[in-house]
């Protein structure tokens, strides 16, 4: 059974509660003098402790693999000071550190008291009784009445550990929150290695691998919204971890809006992870009783390199945080109208499209862009969310009914953020907008931000997709959002509370997911922001799927994924098969070459299928049918990804395990073979060492002396030899257990 902890922020999916319980939880070992208590928990490989030291501060002691029950957590002991430059308050590893005494590295809290003091040094109160591996620990200011509680919740299997904290303000007057993170997690002095993935848009999931040095490197958005430059999530090698060996961290936010992650390596070669709202342009004015929650930082550990990480990482999204969790169905193969028509949309259009796109194999049809108001490029219409009569003169029931009859369910685009200055929203509300009075608003897109935060525009976005949904029988709602954040002005609010705007956005987008999925149960929504620029845990937690990148080149698409499954697992990554050649780099490539490298994910076709000739149609309709053989398995079980096709590598492939281990299926790509040279012996990895597996081609050949069957030793230790020479080639296998 699911459970959200704490109603009043949806944001947080601690939905573990019942589930967590098989695990013993965050034994508090209770030391007297001159320390406080050590709170340990495990799960999976990992062992996370914290204890309270001499001075009442909450320290962290050791995150790490497992290690055993019978082991003693040492009490917690301040770091010393390193001469008189680096205060003892400064070095110690703190688990939740406000600004105040001698802190020099990131504080995970800042507040302004009424009176102007700036000084914030939080010391241990209480514990709650650990249960079902959760655990929450209460810290208060030494001398005025502010709280803060940090709450934990590990997995028993994966040891993904969920922290947050709740800062509560019991001080006669309101305090001003500058800075607040979901959490701060420390390793001690050694050589690491940070990766992380940066992008922009149509160039989404790049990985960036360096040193981690003094000082910090600071990942980030300040755009309102999750971003397509940086993505919440970072990986820690220590010294030569590589994709499938070594001690690795890693984590990522659960937050839509501005956020940031900072990894600082402190003077004494200790590394601080600490992460939570973006405090660029950050204030929240706590008036007396009031309480800010933080969004959730969900980290973990494996010794089995990046690769282990991943796989740990996105498990743990497939069967804890989505909202279908723990068992989400693998998503439908979706023809999408977007490429073939953009906004140039209409009923026999659409029907034509939807005709060849079920006689394909699709099982969802999704009409994109231009459905709405006076929607005939992108200079009107955003805001007025009625159906265009010259485009579909009887409404969308004809379109629905012809989709439905076609055996396919029906979906449609919506960006229910955003107004054209040219739509009646916009000449009837002017003042809905982000905004500073008097001053320019910049469009992007030819379109402004409504301003969600205010609880008008909430109720109108909630308003108009309920109406939509309960007026249509569609199943699927594409969420799109193209631009980013300017003017972030809430002028009906006063001065000191404007900065809210920041949180109470995301909050307000949250509840609109959360009471449509309530209220229409079995509608699925694509999180959607001009390709990859809203993608993160906390909207997975209220949409089934995302849109990676606008860039569908197959080619670009194998490094994105790349990047994207270090995240993300391949359950929500959606990718369309569109026409050749690309837009993007006018590259041709054949369509099985095409279809390979979106059958890694969840397939979609986004071609124009008027201009597919009869033998595309027919290796679609094909591969699409092979693909529904193998695709749970592709989509939620353990990927390897045996070659990278990141820093101009001729090579790649993944390979993707069954839970069970019943099931394989691997790809190969090459980009150009040079010399003649052959395709790497491909050793895969997760099989059963002892159980025999059937060899059977997707697409492409093996080389002679690869056996149709043999045991997974032979796969794992052997390996396979696949014949594939020339531009853009694939090719792709299953192995099933016998
Ligand atoms: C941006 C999306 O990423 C595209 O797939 C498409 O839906 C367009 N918006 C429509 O305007």
């Amino acid at each position: 059974m699911k459970q959200t902890r704490m109603k009043t922020f949806p944001a947080i999916p601690f939905l573990f509660a019942s589930i967590w319980g098989a695990c013993i939880p965050g034994t508090a070992q209770n030391h007297v003098d001159p320390t406080g208590p050590v709170f340990r928990m495990d799960g999976g490989n990992v062992t996370y402790a914290f204890g309270v030291n001499e001075r009442g501060e909450l320290q962290q002691l050791y995150w790490g693999g497992r290690v055993a029950a019978s082991d003693k957590i040492e009490p917690a002991h301040s770091d010393p000071e390193w001469a008189s430059f680096d205060s003892s308050y400064n070095n110690t590893p703190q688990e939740y550190a406000g600004w105040g005494s001698g802190l020099y590295m990131e504080p995970a809290l800042k507040v302004t008291f009424a009176d102007g003091v700036r000084d914030l040094v939080l010391h241990y109160v209480s514990s709650s009784k650990p249960a079902d591996n959760a655990l929450d620990v209460v810290l208060k200011d030494i001398s005025r009445a502010v709280t803060v509680t940090l709450h934990y919740r590990m997995d028993p299997e994966s040891g993904i550990l969920a922290r947050s904290a709740t800062i509560e303000n019991s001080e006669p007057k309101p305090i001003m929150i500058e800075q607040a993170a979901a959490a701060a997690y420390s390793l001690p002095a050694a050589h690491y290695t940070l990766e992380y993935l940066s992008g922009r848009w149509a160039g989404e999931w790049t990985l960036n691998s360096e040193t981690i040095h003094q000082g910090q490197r600071v990942l980030e958005s300040r755009r309102g919204t999750t971003g397509h430059q940086l993505n919440p999530w970072f990986a820690i090698g220590k010294d030569d971890a590589d994709e499938e060996h070594g001690d690795t961290w890693f984590g990522e936010l659960a937050w839509s809006g501005s956020w940031r992650i900072t990894v600082e390596q402190d003077t004494l070669d200790k590394v601080r992870v600490t992460g939570g709202f973006n405090p660029f342009d950050f204030g929240y004015q706590l008036k007396t009783g009031e309480k800010l929650e933080t969004p959730a930082f969900y980290t973990g550990y494996s010794d089995h390199g990046y690769g282990g990480a991943s796989r740990l990482m996105n498990q743990f999204t497939v069967t804890h945080i989505l909202p279908e969790a723990p068992n989400p169905r693998p998503r439908p193969v979706i023809y999408n109208s977007w490429e073939a028509t953009e906004f140039h949309v209409n009923e026999a259009g659409q029907e034509a499209l939807a005709v060849k796109a079920a006689a394909m194999g699709a099982d969802r049809f999704v009409m994109d862009d231009g459905w709405f108001g006076q929607r005939k490029d992108d200079h009107a219409g955003l805001g007025d969310w009625y159906v265009n009569k010259e485009k579909f003169p009887n409404g969308l029931k004809p379109l629905i009914d012809k989709v439905h009859s076609l055996g396919m369910d029906f979906g449609l685009w919506v960006e229910p953020e955003m107004v054209n200055p040219d739509s009646d929203l916009y000449r009837a509300h002017p003042d809905w907008v982000l905004n500073f009075p008097g001053r320019p608003r910049l469009e992007e897109r030819n379109q402004l931000v409504l301003n969600l935060a205010r609880q008008d525009v909430r109720d109108y976005v909630f308003g108009f997709l309920d109406k939509l949904l309960s007026e249509n029988q569609i199943s699927f709602l594409k969420w799109d959002y193209n631009r980013n954040w300017s003017e972030p002005g809430w002028d009906q609010m006063p001065p000191d509370q404007q900065k809210e705007v920041y949180v109470k956005f995301i909050q307000n987008l949250y509840w609109v997911l959360a009471e449509l999925r309530k209220k229409h149960p079995g509608v699925e929504i694509e999180s959607c922001s001009g390709g990859g620029g809203r993608v993160d845990l906390g909207i997975l937690h209220y949409t089934d799927e995302v849109w990676p990148s606008d860039n569908t080149d197959p080619f670009d698409r194998l490094s994105q994924q790349d990047g994207f499954t270090r995240a993300y697992p391949a359950q929500v990554m959606m990718a369309w098969v569109t026409d050749s050649p690309h837009w993007a780099n006018n590259r041709s490539t054949s369509l099985t070459y095409r279809m390979l490298v979106s059958m890694q994910g969840s397939l979609g076709i986004g071609g124009n299928l008027n201009k597919w000739s009869d033998e595309e149609l027919a290796t679609a309709k094909r591969l699409i049918a092979s693909y529904h053989q193998v695709q749970k398995t592709i989509t939620q079980g353990s990927l390897y990804r045996l070659i990278s096709p990141t820093n101009g590598s001729e090579f790649s492939a993944t390979e993707t395990v069954s839970p069970d281990k019943s099931q394989a299926v691997f790809f190969a790509f090459v980009h150009s073979t040079q010399e003649g040279r052959s395709f790497p012996r491909l050793q895969l990895l997760g099989l059963d060492p002892a159980a025999e597996y059937a060899l059977t081609s997707i697409e492409g050949k093996t080389l002679p002396g690869t056996p149709e069957h043999a045991s997974g030793a032979w796969w794992m230790n052997h390996g396979v030899d696949i014949d594939l020479h020339g531009d853009f080639q694939g090719a792709a296998f299953r192995l099933d257990r016998r």
